[in-house]
């Protein structure tokens, strides 16, 4: 509890700022952790639903949300918020952030969030416990656990401070670009850090110095602390009093930089907000001279810091303190990395049977296994596998739809595609390209403005209403031959189903209230059969536990018409065989049949 982050810290990481996300995978890959620690990147204007970044040569799918609830729902164990947001959008993030509650830890890398903003974010980070590092921060690192965004620098840098594996130091400096620098000096003179902060450079930031080392106090990692302070501020007292009333008891060593702002005649700001000394104590001089005097151990010069950390170290390694740290394997990242050009989350035919989302074939082919058709469905189609109830009504629209007869529009025109001599899959595609907002190709459609109505909560009547100004025939409504009096009995049949099975039908249910408005006008204006499949797929889903988001996904795919595709493919097949078999000859439709009424040249 005392380290910030271990091994399995999962963060989300709030801006597709792809380098950083980047650079802490290559962090996790280097260090051998099985997984990215990023589980979920925050983009509101984002219309991707994923991102693809390697993961050492491999490429890897992090999820995309554009809310960071929507994160937090779907990844409930992260506990720490990397937030990239600029100055402008990183205060209402963090706020957010608190407000939605489960983070632990907040990382705020933007400079320049204006300080009142920055002071009531701390605050109430504060007040529940959460730690704010930063803002204008590179973040923190527990080495061989987790790294926010680019703490440690490249790749190279980490190897060579040795932020590979846990040493003993606790590190807490202001800067991001000097704790790198700390980092590997820490890794030639002494064995390497257990855990480096960088507070961040504004005036007002969310965890101090002694937050940070007081917790590494009580870190049994780390054996002895380095900070690294700066002109300005009198954060450096707030350690001062702890050493002295003996909450600080490990070995210290310090030192604040800008002591060169005394050779200045006015006062000097340095590149952090916060470096400037608005008094004679917040200078660094004043502040080193305070250290030492307190024994904590403060070199005469930054150069001579470097021999006061061998000093101190070799000093605690010689009696037994710090024991010889194991040095671990790592990964290195290949040179070239090339990114995939196609991505299949459904099967895999690499091993030595294929695999429908990692069932081999040959665990769902025969009866013996317990598969339908409807399980094969739900597993290449949703990744997912729906229980008994679900799979079999899946099944049965497809055996509902097969066939309409030969008169129906697709079935018509791959007759007279077969008949003009073309190929079997001529002729089905020919079929299929019937399929459409009037013919079979409705569900989409039905499922979509149906559930929409159902969701506003608009009446029957007031989804008539919207329909008609929207000037959209209803899908899913309407037969050319079934009516009241010659019901359709495939509607009647799939209601049944859903009746004895689904453990609710409330879109259906709905539906049937619109169809006796419908019906009341016009007795053909029935819920048909597009419209019963789409509706209650809907009902289904609900039912499986999908979210309101994911249905309306699946409905913008277009998978509801492909319920009827593939059920009509196996009627289409059967009336092109059919035409093969009776070698049928080419077909020219009838002068009779078709109303000519072409003006004259002379008209024209
Ligand atoms: N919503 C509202 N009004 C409708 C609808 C509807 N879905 N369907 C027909 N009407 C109205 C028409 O506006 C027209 O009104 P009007 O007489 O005041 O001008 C009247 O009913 C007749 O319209 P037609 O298009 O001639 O009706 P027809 O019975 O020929 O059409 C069809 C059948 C094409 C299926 C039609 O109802 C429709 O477009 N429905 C929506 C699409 C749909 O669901 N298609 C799938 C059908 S099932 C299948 O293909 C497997
Ligand atoms: C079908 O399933 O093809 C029919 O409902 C359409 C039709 O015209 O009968």
């Amino acid at each position: 509890m005392n380290a910030l982050f271990n091994k399995d810290t999962q963060a989300i990481f709030w801006n597709n700022n792809m380098p950083a996300i980047q650079r802490m995978l290559d962090y996790d890959f280097t260090i051998q952790k099985a997984k990215p620690s990023i589980v979920a990147i925050v983009a509101p204007t984002s219309n991707n639903k994923f991102e693809k970044l390697f993961y050492g040569g491999d490429e890897v799918m992090i999820p995309v949300f554009t809310t960071l609830q929507h994160a937090r729902d779907a990844f409930k164990q992260a506990d720490v918020l990397v937030n990239f947001g600029s100055f402008r959008r990183a205060y209402d993030v963090s706020m957010k952030a608190l407000q939605i509650g489960g983070f632990k830890t907040i990382m705020v890398t933007a400079e320049g969030i204006p300080e009142r903003l920055a002071r009531r974010m701390n605050f109430e980070a504060r007040k529940i416990g959460v730690t704010i590092i930063g803002p204008a921060t590179a973040g923190a690192i527990t080495p061989g656990a987790f790294r926010t965004g680019n703490i440690g620098g490249t790749i190279d840098n980490v190897i060579n401070s040795k932020l590979t594996r846990a040493g003993s130091c606790g590190l807490v400096t202001r800067s991001g670009g000097l704790i790198n620098e700390l980092a590997n000096i820490l890794a030639i003179n002494a064995d390497g850090v257990a855990e480096g902060v960088a507070i961040g450079g504004d005036r007002y930031v969310g965890s101090v110095f002694i937050d940070h080392l007081l917790r590494m106090e009580a870190n049994p990692q780390v054996k002895y602390m380095v900070l690294l302070g700066e002109v300005g501020g009198v954060e450096e007292y707030k350690v001062i009093e702890a050493v002295k009333s003996g909450k600080i008891k490990k070995p210290l060593i310090a030192w604040c930089i800008g002591t060169i702002a005394k050779h200045f005649s006015s006062g000097v700001q340095f590149g952090h907000a916060g470096a400037s000394a608005n008094a004679e104590q917040e200078t660094a001089a004043a502040k080193n001279q305070a250290m030492r005097a307190i024994g904590i151990h403060v070199p005469n010069t930054f150069n001579d810091l470097p021999l006061m950390i061998h000093e101190v170290y070799t000093r605690l390694k010689n009696d037994g303190s710090i024991v010889e740290v194991e040095e671990m394997p790592y990964n290195i990242i290949p040179e070239t990395r090339k990114s995939k050009s196609f991505i299949c989350t459904i099967s895999d035919d690499r091993g030595e049977e294929a695999m429908y989302a990692g069932y081999p074939i040959s665990s769902v082919a025969t009866p013996d296994t317990g598969f339908n058709i409807g399980d094969v469905i739900s597993l290449l189609w949703f990744k997912k596998r729906y229980p008994r109830w679900a799979t079999n009504f899946i099944e049965t629209v497809l055996k509902t739809v097969a066939d309409h007869g030969p008169a129906v529009s697709g079935a018509l025109n791959a007759k007279v595609t077969a008949r003009a001599g073309k190929s079997v899959v001529e002729s089905l595609v020919t079929g299929l390209l019937t399929i459409g907002p009037r013919f079979g190709g409705a569900i989409d459609g039905a499922a979509k403005y149906f559930k929409y109505a159902h969701d506003q909560e608009l009446s029957p009547q007031e989804f008539l209403q919207y329909m008609k100004e929207q000037k959209i025939t209803i899908p899913g409504i309407g037969h050319r031959i079934k009516s009241l009096r010659n019901p359709d009995k495939r509607v009647e049949g799939l209601k049944q189903f859903a009746n004895e099975f689904f453990p609710q039908t409330a879109l259906l249910d709905y539906a049937l209230e619109v169809e006796q408005l419908t019906t009341s006008k016009k007795d053909n204006l029935i819920l048909n059969v597009d419209g019963t499949v789409g509706i209650l797929m809907v009902d289904m889903w609900r039912s499986l536990g999908y979210n309101e988001e994911e249905i309306n996904t699946l409905i913008e795919t277009g998978v509801m018409n492909s319920f009827f595709i593939l059920g009509r493919t196996i009627g289409f097949i059967g009336h092109i065989l059919d035409e093969k078999r009776l070698q049928m000859p080419m077909y020219r439709h009838p002068y009779s049949d078709i109303l000519y009424d072409v003006a004259t040249a002379e008209q024209i």
